[in-house]
C-alpha cells in the first residue's frame, strides 16, 4: 500500500520525503498555509516525486475544468481534485479524455465511488475518518469500494483518506487498498512505538558492559 501525506506544509513533505509516496492537499490545508496557491502547489509537486492532488473550488463544470487546465499545466505529477458531485464527474470525464488524471473527493458512499470509476477518476477518496466521527464505519465502505471495483475490473485506484489514526492505516492496508493519505502526525506514528524506544535503551545500557578492548567502536 502506498503511503501519502495529507498536507500542503512543505516542512512536513520536506521530513518525510524519502517515505511517502505522494501528498494529498485540500482547500483547508492550502488556508493554513498562507501562500499563493499555484505557487505553493507548484513547489510541493517539485518536491515530490509521486501524485500530488491539488482542488479546485468552482462548482460548475466549466469552471472545474478552467480551474484543472491551470492546474495540470504546473507539473506532470499533479492530480486534479474535483468533488463527488454531478458537475464534479462531468469534469471528470472531460479531464480523463484528456489524460489529464483526477481525484474525486469527498466520497461517502459506494454508489459516488461507482460512478466516479465511470467517469474515469485516477483515484477516489472516501473520507473515513469523518463516517466514523458520524457513528458510522468508514472502513466498511472502503471494503464495498474495493469490492464493487474488483467485480468489474475498474483500475481507479481507491485512497483510504481522513485518516484519523494508525489502525485506520492497517485496515487499509488488510483490505488491499491502493493508497492511505495521511496527516503528519499520524504518518509519524507509522513507526513510533514505545517497546522499540526501550529495547534500544537497554541494548546500548548493555553494550556498555562490553569491555573497551572488545568494542570495535
Ligand atoms: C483527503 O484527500 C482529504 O484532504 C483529507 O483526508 C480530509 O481529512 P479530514 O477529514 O481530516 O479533514
Amino acid at each position: 500500500m502506498k503511503i501519502f501525506l495529507d498536507t500542503a506544509s512543505l516542512r512536513e513533505i520536506e521530513e518525510l520525503r524519502g517515505f511517502i509516496d505522494g501528498v494529498t492537499t485540500n482547500p483547508t490545508l492550502v488556508a493554513k498555509e498562507g501562500r499563493p496557491f499555484l505557487e505553493l502547489v507548484e513547489e510541493i509537486c517539485r518536491l515530490v516525486e509521486g501524485p500530488v492532488s491539488a482542488e479546485v473550488t468552482a462548482l460548475d463544470t466549466a469552471g472545474m475544468l478552467a480551474q484543472a487546465r491551470q492546474l495540470a499545466r504546473l507539473a506532470d505529477n499533479l492530480v486534479v481534485k474535483i468533488p463527488a458531485t454531478w458537475e464534479g464527474l462531468a469534469a471528470v470525464r472531460e479531464l480523463s479524455g484528456q489524460g489529464i488524471p483526477t481525484n474525486v473527493t469527498l466520497v461517502f458512499s459506494p454508489t459516488q465511488a461507482l460512478l466516479a470509476a465511470k467517469a474515469g477518476a485516477s483515484y477516489v477518496s472516501p473520507f473515513v475518518g469523518r463516517i466514523d466521527d458520524r457513528a458510522g464505519d468508514g472502513m466498511e465502505l472502503v471494503a464495498e469500494i474495493l469490492e464493487i471495483y474488483r467485480n468489474y475490473g475498474f483500475d481507479t485506484q481507491v485512497i483510504v483518506a481522513s485518516v484519523r489514526h494508525i489502525r485506520h492505516v492497517v485496515e487499509a492496508a488488510l483490505l488491499g487498498a491502493h493508497i492511505a493519505t495521511m496527516p503528519y502526525q499520524v504518518a509519524k506514528k507509522l513507526l513510533d512505538h514505545p517497546l522499540t524506544d526501550l529495547g534500544l535503551e537497554r541494548f546500548l545500557a548493555d553494550w556498555k558492559g562490553v569491555p573497551p578492548a572488545h568494542r570495535p567502536w
